[in-house]
């Protein structure tokens, strides 16, 4: 007679996030507590997802979610899942650029994507690793995945980080701005003032031109000010819950327009590379690019941005060949 039922998982989406670090338990936390999915969180290290995993399981009544959290070494275990976030490499360190983890990152992330990739075939992936842009590129070369089914996560970061800002400045709730970054993760991403409002006011009407240029500058500098404060590793929190949106919206197929890094052909006069633009957002992944009116000087900070990524995109491939 059996007496242990073991859980019903079946119906159940289930998340992979490689790297169970700061980002990726964070993340895991927040998509069992929405109970939006079961999680497994795979990292290198012995016993270190396996730890985190049990933790969170023990707050699972507390938190009142049914959701699954599984800690693992081996990507057998994450066979399946409708999604894989890679979160696995190195965050900055003070007084270091994105870019400046290309050498270290480059290796994790093709091998994650890979590995992951062999066992979950069908998945749609998000690249959150450092430098982002470039990550998702080698990711979608290592997998061979359609374009619909990789992307990169930031402009939703940065964009939020752009609101906060804005909502500071004004002293109102954040959640009645809603602000639009695109461009590449990094010093040359592109905070966009005409297609930023307050409940569909643009914020030129609301804040002064020098004011507006002090906030985009901070939205650029976002990570890397708190990389000085905490002297420790990157930010965590809102990175998560970035990408906890981007889940949400593939898992419950919201089609919400996010601006993601997805790979543009032709798009904004690009080709061959990932750079943050708005897109559609469901269930098959990227439904599609939104391409945005935008004025001359826009469209050349993407291209300068576009530029940077394909110069780092080229130094990341030397670096594999080496
Ligand atoms: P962390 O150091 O806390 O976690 C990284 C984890 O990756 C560690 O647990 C490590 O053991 C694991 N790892 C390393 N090599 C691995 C491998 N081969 N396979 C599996 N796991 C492996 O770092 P944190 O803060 O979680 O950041 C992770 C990455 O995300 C960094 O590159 C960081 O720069 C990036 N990031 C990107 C953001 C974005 O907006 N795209 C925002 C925040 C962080
Ligand atoms: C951030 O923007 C480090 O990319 C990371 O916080």
């Amino acid at each position: 007679m059996q007496i242990h039922t073991p859980p019903q998982t079946c119906n159940f989406p289930r998340v992979t996030i490689v790297g169970a670090g700061r980002v990726g338990s964070t993340l895991a936390q927040r998509l069992a507590e929405k109970n939006l999915a079961n999680v497994v969180l795979l990292d290198i290290l012995k016993g270190m997802p396996q730890g985190l995993a049990l933790d969170l399981l023990e707050a699972r009544g507390l938190e009142t979610h049914d959701r699954e959290i599984t800690g693992t070494n081996e990507y057998a275990d994450t066979a399946n899942s409708q999604i894989v976030v890679i979160t696995a490499g190195f965050p900055r360190k003070p007084g270091m650029n994105r870019d400046d983890l290309l050498r270290s990152n480059a290796k994790i992330v093709v091998e994650a994507a890979q590995k992951a990739v062999e066992y979950s075939p069908e998945a749609i992936f998000i690249v959150v690793t450092n430098p982002l842009d470039v990550m998702t590129y080698l990711a979608w070369q290592a997998t061979g995945l359609p374009t619909q089914r990789i992307m990169g996560m930031a402009g939703v970061l940065d964009s939020a980080r752009f609101e906060t800002f804005i909502a500071l400045e004004l002293g109102i709730a954040p959640k009645d701005v809603n602000a639009m970054v695109l461009g590449s993760h990094g010093d040359l991403m592109v905070p966009l003032k005409r297609y930023s409002t307050v409940k569909g006011i643009p914020i030129g009407e609301l804040l002064d031109d020098v004011t507006i240029e002090r906030l985009v500058t901070r939205t650029r500098n976002g990570g890397a000010e708190i990389v000085e404060l905490m002297q420790t590793g990157g930010a965590f929190f809102a990175p998560a819950s970035a990408t906890s949106v981007m889940v949400e919206s593939i898992l419950l197929n919201q089609s919400r327009m996010l601006p993601i890094a997805a790979y543009l052909q032709g798009q904004y006069g690009l080709n061959d590379v990932f750079i943050g633009v708005p897109c559609y957002l469901g269930c098959a992944g990227i439904r599609e690019i939104v391409e945005l009116n935008l004025t001359p000087e826009e469209l050349q900070a993407l291209h300068v941005s576009a530029e940077n990524v394909r110069q780092n995109i080229h130094r990341a491939k030397e670096i594999l060949q080496q």
